[in-house]
C-alpha cells in the first residue's frame, strides 16, 4: 500500500524572495503564481502580507487569481500580522494562515527577549486568533531544529489544541543533518499528544548543502508529509530545499519513497526559467534537474551508451521535467499563430494582447538575426517582455561599440528617458564597461554594480547571451536581465532593465528588511 500523498508547499515568493535582489513586484508574483498553479503545487506561499503594503497587495492579487492551489501568507505570531494575513487572503478559493515564532533558547533570549512561557502563550493565542477566521492554520516554531525538544513538545501540543492543522518544523539556519533531523521529527510526532490531528511538515535551509537530504529524511524517518521548498532552491543565504530535486527524487525513486505528488513535472523547467529571469538568479549549469548540463552527455562513452539505451546514463528523461531538448521550434517565416501556439505549449500566458504583440515583434527581430529559434530562446524573449512591463523610464534606442587588440574600447549609445532621446559615448576597459559608462553618463544613477553574469541560452556560438546585472542603491538591490545574440547589447538591455527597476515606483521591497 502507498505511503500516501506528499504535499508540496512552494515558498519561492516568500522565503525565496528574501534572497538579496530577488524581490518581486505584484505583477511578477502573479506570473510566478500562474506558473506554480500550472505545475500543480499544493500550496503557494505568496508573501508576508504585514511586511509592506506592496506585499499585502501582491498576496491579495495572487489569492484572487489562483483557483487550484491553497494560497498561504506568512504572519508573525501577533494579532495585527495575522489580521493583515486574513485580509489579504480571504478572497482565495482555499487559503492558509502560516504563523511563526522562534522557540530556540538563543532566539527567545537574544532576539525576542521573551521568556519561554511568554513564547508559549503567544503561540497559543496567535493560533487561536487565526483559527477564528481560517480553518487552515499552519504553525512554525522558528529555529525548531535547535530548540529544546521538551519545550517544543509543549508548544506544539498547545497549538494543535488551538486547532493548528499543519505543524512545520524549520531548520532555519541549515544546521540539521539528515538522520538526526528525521529522528527528531519522528520523536516529536511520537511524543506530542494529538500529533495525528495535524500534517507534519519541514522547512529546511541549505547552509550545509543538506536541505533536500534533510527534508527527505524527515519524510522517510520522521513521517513528515509536507515539504516546504522553492524553485531553483532560491532563498535566504544558501537557499531552501529545491522543489525540483525533491519532486524528481520522489518520482524517480518511487520504489523507495512510495509517495505521490500531484505535480505536472513537465512544468518544472519553464517555471525554473521564469523564476530565474524574474529574479536574476542564474541557475548553475550543473544544478540537478534544471541546470543546462543536467541532461548533457559530454564523454564519448556516455554518449555511446545513451544512444544504445537511454537508461544506461539517464535516470529520468529531459522531457519529463520540461526540457524541450533543443528542438528547433520556429523560424523567420513562422507567423503569429504558430508563435502563440508554441508559447501556449510551453505553458506561457502573457497578460494582454499588447504583451503578445510586443513579444511577437521581438521574436521577428530575433528571427532576422538567428535562423533557428529554440524553446529556450522563446523563454528568454518572453521573460524580457515581463521585465519591460515594469515602468519603462529608460529605453535603449540604439548602440554601437568598437574594440580591438591594443585599442581602448569605445561605446556610443542613444537612450530615451521618458521618451526623450539622449546621446552619449564613453571609453572603458572592455566593450561592456564602455557601454555601461556611456549609459551611466546619461542615467547618473550612481548605483553600485554588484553582479554581472553572462550565460548562453542555447548551445553554439549563434546562441543568445543572457545577461544579469545586479545594482544596489540607497539600500535597494535590483536585478536586470537582458538577452540578445550580441552579448554587449544583451548587457546594455540588462543594465537598462535594472535602472528601470530602480526608477520604478512599483513597490519592490524585500519583505524581511522591512520588519
Ligand atoms: O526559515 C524559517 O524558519 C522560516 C520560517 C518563518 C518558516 O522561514
Ligand atoms: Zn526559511
Amino acid at each position: 500500500m502507498s505511503k500516501g500523498k506528499l504535499i508540496i508547499f512552494d515558498t519561492t515568493m516568500r522565503d525565496g524572495e528574501q534572497s538579496p535582489g530577488a524581490s518581486m513586484t505584484r505583477d511578477e508574483k502573479l506570473r510566478i503564481a500562474r506558473a506554480l498553479e500550472r505545475m500543480r503545487v499544493d500550496v503557494i506561499e505568496a508573501g508576508f502580507p504585514a511586511s509592506s503594503n506592496g506585499d499585502f497587495e501582491a498576496v491579495r492579487a495572487v489569492a484572487n487569481v489562483v483557483k487550484d492551489c491553497t494560497v498561504a501568507g506568512l504572519c508573525r505570531a501577533n494579532d495585527k500580522d495575522i489580521q493583515r494575513g486574513i485580509d489579504s487572503l480571504k478572497g482565495a478559493n482555499s487559503w492558509r494562515i502560516h504563523t511563526f515564532i522562534a522557540t530556540s533558547a538563543l532566539h527567545m533570549e537574544k532576539k525576542l527577549r521573551m521568556s519561554p512561557e511568554q513564547v508559549l502563550e503567544q503561540a497559543r493565542l496567535s493560533v487561536r486568533y487565526a483559527k477564528n477566521a481560517c480553518p487552515d492554520v499552519e504553525f512554525s516554531p522558528e529555529d525548531g531544529s535547535r530548540s529544546d525538544p521538551d519545550f517544543l513538545c509543549r508548544v506544539l501540543e498547545a497549538v494543535i489544541k488551538e486547532g493548528a492543522t499543519t505543524i512545520n518544523i524549520p531548520d532555519t539556519v541549515g544546521y540539521a543533518v539528515p538522520e538526526q533531523f528525521g529522528e527528531m521529527i519522528r520523536r516529536l510526532r511520537e511524543r506530542v499528544p494529538n500529533s495525528d490531528k495535524a500534517v507534519w511538515s519541514v522547512h529546511c535551509h541549505n547552509d550545509l548543502g543538506m536541505a533536500v537530504a534533510n527534508s527527505l529524511a524527515a519524510v522517510m524517518i520522521g513521517g513528515a508529509r509536507q515539504i516546504e521548498c522553492t524553485i531553483n532552491g532560491l532563498g535566504e543565504r544558501a537557499g531552501n530545499t529545491s522543489l525540483e530535486e525533491v519532486v524528481m527524487a520522489v518520482r524517480t525513486r518511487k520504489d523507495f519513497f512510495d509517495l505521490e505528488t500531484r505535480l505536472d513535472t513537465t512544468q518544472i523547467v519553464p517555471t525554473s526559467r521564469l523564476v530565474s529571469q524574474i529574479t536574476g538568479f542564474v541557475v548553475q549549469p550543473n544544478k540537478a534537474v534544471v541546470g543546462a548540463n543536467a541532461f548533457a552527455h559530454a564523454s564519448g562513452i556516455h554518449q555511446d551508451g545513451v544512444l544504445k539505451a537511454r537508461e544506461t546514463y539517464e535516470i529520468m528523461t529531459a522531457e519529463d521535467v520540461g526540457w524541450a531538448t533543443n528542438k528547433i521550434v520556429l523560424g523567420k517565416l513562422s507567423g503569429r499563430t504558430a508563435f502563440r501556439q508554441r508559447l501556449k505549449e510551453l505553458g506561457i500566458e502573457l497578460d494582454n494582447e499588447d504583451a503578445y504583440n510586443k513579444a511577437f515583434q521581438r521574436f521577428k527581430d530575433l528571427a532576422d538575426k538567428k535562423a533557428d529559434i529554440f524553446d529556450e530562446d522563446l523563454l528568454a524573449l518572453v521573460a524580457q517582455e515581463a521585465g519591460v512591463s515594469t515602468e519603462e523610464h529608460w529605453r535603449l534606442v540604439t548602440m554601437s561599440q568598437a574594440s580591438g587588440m591594443g585599442e581602448k574600447p569605445h561605446a556610443k549609445v542613444v537612450v530615451a528617458e521618458a521618451g526623450r532621446e539622449i546621446k552619449s559615448e564613453a571609453q572603458g576597459d572592455g566593450p561592456v564597461d564602455a557601454t555601461f559608462k556611456a549609459i551611466e553618463s546619461v542615467a547618473k544613477s550612481g548605483a553600485e554594480l554588484l553582479l554581472y553574469s553572462v550565460n548562453a541560452v542555447t548551445q553554439g556560438t549563434e546562441s543568445q547571451g543572457e545577461v544579469t546585472v545586479r545594482l544596489a542603491k540607497g539600500g535597494r538591490i535590483v536585478n536586470g536581465v537582458g538577452a540578445d545574440t550580441d552579448i554587449v547589447v544583451a548587457s546594455a538591455k540588462a543594465y537598462i532593465s535594472a535602472l528601470n527597476k530602480l526608477a520604478s515606483k512599483v513597490q519592490r521591497l524585500n519583505p524581511q528588511h522591512q520588519v
